[in-house]
């Protein structure tokens, strides 16, 4: 395992829980592996199937839909490289300089919304961060009719939005299913990826000739970047790259924030202090509060990854090729980390920070999440507007239960709420 290091946290966090032994074990013998999970492997089978492995690295189902240039999908340098890459548009500076238009994209969202109305929040967030990240990486505006992107621009946009659609859409489990154990595309997927494909090709070749100068979107940095023998990307490895940007960066984020209101709204105490914070100008609550949501329900709720060499874990010795399952929803619930852990109490993180190896929804190392600083002002920005404008209700009492979604862990209805005040 990588060591679990984020400078950003790490400042600000001193630490109470030494973590346990861990490391290359070079020349000590395997032991005996950990005791294995209680069921059966028919029944974790049909509880976890291959399907839906939560795996972002290049044996997840993404893998044919991102290809073999993506940043998720590479290892070793080839990675860093990439990270290397990607790292300047998602850096502080250059989302702050995003807050505004998500300020915009927010604030449009709720000029749409009724009072009585009732909806599933989840789809109303994934149109906000779907806005948002389209935005940042193709810097075009997806107000279809006033965009001021391109028809190129405006025609792609709209297809990965359709796609997107269709994929939460029980049919397309079909073409997952179809898809399952292949590292590229058939059949359906394969089709539906040579639409959208077609149409950002267009787009990668209209940029291309057009100037960069003045722009900042995430496309214009990476057709002006070189690689090491000064070779700018090949369209295919800017097109796996764009995907995978887009990919991870809207649904993580709207299913964050769904989660977030579909705890608020059963912890009454929490939401009335919220609003009241809030709409007296206080920013503390509102970040506390999506830390706490992101530890009690992380979207992604685990990582996987393979230790090469003899591995110690504790008091356990791997054997080269083991994959290990890093379960952060299991550290997050830990009692002795976070006393009564089903509580969901933003207070926690007012009272201390989060840890770095204790609060880890963007995982951790080299790996760790690269839109994690643009998911968290998206995540402040819109909570906010939310708490600042509407009261909202529950349509169901009882919790929402999770459901796994590809490698998301989503609310099973999506957060069901009714809008009873709007400003
Ligand atoms: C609340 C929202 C988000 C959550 C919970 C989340 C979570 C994660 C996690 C856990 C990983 C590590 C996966 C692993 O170690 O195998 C990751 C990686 C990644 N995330 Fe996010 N993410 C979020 C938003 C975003 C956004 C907005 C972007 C947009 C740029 C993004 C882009 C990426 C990329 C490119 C990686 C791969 C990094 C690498 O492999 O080096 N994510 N994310």
């Amino acid at each position: 395992m990588t060591a679990l290091a984020d400078p950003g946290l790490a400042e600000t966090q001193a630490e109470s829980f030494s973590p346990s032994r861990a490391g290359p074990a070079d020349g000590e013998p395997p032991t005996a592996p950990p005791p294995g999970p209680a069921l059966s492997p028919f029944l974790q089978g049909l509880r976890f199937s291959p399907a839906d492995a939560p795996s972002l690295t290049g044996e997840s189902p993404l893998r044919p839909i991102l290809g073999p240039n993506s940043v998720l999908t590479s290892v070793g340098e080839r990675h860093l490289r990439q990270r290397r890459l990607l790292l300047p548009p998602f850096h502080g500076e250059a989302v702050q300089r995003y807050v505004a238009m998500i300020t915009e994209v927010a604030e449009r969202e709720l000029d749409g919304w009724v009072v009585g109305e009732a909806f599933a929040l989840a789809p109303r967030m994934q149109a906000v961060t779907l806005e948002v990240i389209m935005r940042g990486v193709f810097g075009i505006d997806g107000d279809c009719g006033r965009g001021s992107g391109s028809t190129a621009e405006r025609r792609m946009r709209e297809t990965i939005r359709r796609l997107l659609a269709a994929s939460t859409t029980p049919l397309y489990q079909l073409v997952e299913l179809r898809n399952a154990g292949s590292r590229e595309p058939r059949d359906l997927l394969a089709a539906l990826l040579r639409i959208v494909d077609r149409q950002m090709y267009a787009v990668i070749r209209a940029r291309r000739q057009s100037s960069s100068a003045g722009r900042d979107d995430v496309l214009s940095l990476l057709l002006q970047a070189r690689d090491e023998d000064s070779e700018p990307l090949t369209d295919r490895e800017l097109r796996d790259q764009l995907m995978s940007l887009v990919l991870a960066g809207h649904e993580t984020t709207a299913n964050s924030l769904a989660w977030t209101f579909e705890r608020l709204l059963r912890n009454a105490h929490a939401y009335r202090e919220l609003r009241d914070r809030v709409r007296g100008g206080g920013a503390a609550y509102v970040e506390a509060t999506i830390h706490e949501s992101m530890r009690v329900r992380p979207v992604i709720p685990m990582i996987v990854r393979m230790v090469m060499r003899p591995w110690r874990l504790g008091d356990y010795v791997l054997p080269p090729r083991t994959p290990v399952a890093v379960s952060i929803l299991g550290l997050h619930h830990r009692d002795d980390v976070y006393p009564r852990p089903q509580e969901f109490r933003p207070e926690r993180f007012l009272e201390r920070k989060p840890g770095t190896y204790t609060w880890i929804p963007f995982g951790g190392g080299i790996r760790r999440c690269l839109g994690a600083t643009l998911a968290m002002a998206e995540q402040r920005v819109v909570l906010e507007t939310i708490a600042r404008r509407t009261d909202l209700e529950a349509l169901d009492v009882a919790p929402e239960a999770p459901r796994m979604r590809n490698v998301t862990m989503i609310p099973r209805h999506g957060c069901r709420v009714r809008v009873l005040a709007l400003s």
